[in-house]
């Protein structure tokens, strides 16, 4: 995991413009410059808060999970004072998609159960076949 690079508040405050923009949210520090476009409540409610802690106004709008996830696309750092343990969001989605691709790696089906889901079907076919060609013999001979 790539080291936490610590801001200070007075460092985040100059980043607040819209071709550069930061904000404080939680201890993180984010740099939201390619999101301003795509946030869904709008550019504007981004820039107001650009280059503070805008922890309140985050939590305030009552924001779903998604978007709490999301913040850690946009972290650059931590705010001095703070930890944060997936302080490097890069490094946790990069462990989470091992993760799909183990499980995924880690569940074959067992040997018998790919026999029998290849050969119950053929015996039934056999079967009806079979039958129907006897009972065509039957047919036939009466
Ligand atoms: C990097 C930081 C942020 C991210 C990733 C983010 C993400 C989102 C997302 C995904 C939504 C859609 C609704 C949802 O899923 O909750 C949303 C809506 C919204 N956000 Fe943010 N947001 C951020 C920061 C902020 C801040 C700092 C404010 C306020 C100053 C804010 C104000 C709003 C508002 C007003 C809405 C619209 C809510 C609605 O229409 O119901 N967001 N945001």
């Amino acid at each position: 995991m790539a080291a936490q690079r610590i801001f200070t508040l007075s460092q985040v405050a100059q980043h607040k413009s819209t071709k550069d923009c930061w904000l404080v949210i939680h201890g993180r520090v984010l740099d939201v410059t390619k999101f301003l476009a795509s946030h869904p409540g709008g550019e504007d409610a981004l820039i107001e808060v650009a280059g503070k802690d805008a922890t309140k106004e985050f939590d305030d709008t009552g924001h779903s999970g998604g978007a709490k996830n999301l913040l850690r696309e946009y972290q650059v750092g931590v705010l001095q004072g703070h930890t944060i343990k997936d302080a490097d969001s890069k490094d946790v989605s990069i462990k989470k998609k091992e993760m799909s691709a183990f499980v995924i790696k880690g569940d074959p089906l067992p040997k018998s159960k790919a026999f029998l889901e290849f050969f119950v079907p053929l015996l039934f076919a056999a079967f009806y076949f079979g039958y129907r060609y006897l009972t065509r013999a039957d047919q036939i001979t009466s």
